[in-house]
């Protein structure tokens, strides 16, 4: 039988970020780099970093989603499905959505990861809002998170200035109207990029390209330039993809929550579409480029400072390793 047509509510959300801060004057320390170079090239002053021995990607999404639950005025028994963006689990088995389901009180829901990389949230809230529309999931528990100071090699300064650690969550409940919830969604991938960045698990993995340099295994391995070309191009694109396909103008959206990839790259996205900074509000200066955990985060701190109110078009975007684009517009 097919079910009745539904929307979806974000009933809550939620972050978690580490309380230990990396500033750029602590990375002047152990890095040939300067706090003047960070800033003008990625807008960042500091990021947070787990503490190893008691923080991850478990602990920061296990309590974003949490914070969700209680923003929603839910319980983790509430939910039926848990999905988690992240590209920094701890094990391959079990995958960290299991082990937040388990820790939220969510048993017997189902849950699974999703690795697209910077993209984790907007994948998995584009993934769990049609999966609730489909009629087969009513309450469903969306996480983005990444500890990316497990994958970062601080000896190599062309990717430790650039990420911090961080979780988002968001609640979705299925709601009556079929006008509420997401409008519009697009998810993308050319998995022929790929070697702008990776985390190899063996040598063999290593691109030949990159076979003469210095490789931890198991870290973050990142073209910059390569990465900025795409992402100033994907970025843009996949904004006014979005405003097509809504038939809706800058005007008619109220925010824009963006990956905090680099503050050059939005802003020259921003200009080049003539979105007014205030709408497409950054914190990379506080966070760093928390990878999957970067809209989620935002998109939280947004809601809770009240710029984000029920009724409003908010568009979601992200761009990353894959390499991944996607966006997801929401009539909140
Ligand atoms: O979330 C999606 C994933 N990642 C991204 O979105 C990252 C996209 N890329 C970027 O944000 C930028 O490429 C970086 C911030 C990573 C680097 O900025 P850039 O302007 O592209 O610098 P570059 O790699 O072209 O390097 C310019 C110079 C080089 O020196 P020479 O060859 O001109 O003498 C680098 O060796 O800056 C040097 N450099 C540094 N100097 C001080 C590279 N990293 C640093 C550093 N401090 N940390």
């Amino acid at each position: 039988m097919t079910p009745p047509p539904c929307g979806v509510r974000l009933a809550g959300t939620g972050s978690k970020v580490p309380d230990r801060v990396l500033s750029n004057h602590d990375l002047e320390k152990i890095l040939d780099t300067s706090d003047e170079w960070i800033v003008q090239r990625t807008g960042i002053r500091e990021r947070r970093i787990c503490d190893p021995e008691t923080e991850g990607t478990f602990t920061l999404g296990r309590d974003a989603l949490t914070a969700a639950l209680a923003d929603a005025g839910m319980v983790g028994s509430d939910l039926d499905l848990i999905v988690c963006g992240t590209c920094t689990g701890e094990m391959a088995c079990p995958s960290v959505s299991c082990r937040i389901a388990a820790a939220v009180e969510a048993t017997p829901a189902a849950a699974f990861d999703v690795t697209a990389a910077c993209c984790g949230f907007v994948y998995s809230i584009n993934i769990a809002e049609s999966l609730i529309r489909s009629g087969r999931f009513r309450s469903v528990g969306v996480i983005g998170v990444d500890a990316m100071s497990s994958i970062i090699d601080y000896d190599d300064r062309s990717v430790s200035i650039l990420f911090g650690d961080a979780a988002g969550a968001a609640v979705l409940v299925r709601d009556d109207d079929p006008g509420r919830g997401c409008i519009y969604q697009r998810m993308h991938a050319d998995g022929s990029g790929w070697e702008s960045l990776y985390i190899p698990r063996r040598e063999r993995e290593v691109p030949e390209h990159d076979r003469d340099n210095p490789i931890r295994l198991g870290h973050l391995r990142m073209n910059g330039r390569e990465v900025f070309r795409f992402a100033v191009t994907r970025f843009r694109e996949t904004v006014e993809d979005a405003l097509a396909g809504t038939g809706l103008s800058v005007d008619d959206v109220s925010l824009f929550v963006c990956h905090q990839s680099n503050e050059r790259i939005i802003a020259a996205a921003r200009e080049k579409i003539g979105i007014p900074e205030e709408k497409m509000p950054v914190n990379i200066d506080r966070f760093g480029n928390s990878s999957a955990g970067s809209v989620g985060l935002l998109f939280d701190q947004l809601r809770k400072s009240g710029r984000c109110r029920e009724g409003e078009i908010v568009c979601l975007v992200a761009f990353g390793g894959g390499m991944t684009w996607a966006s997801s517009v929401w009539r909140i």
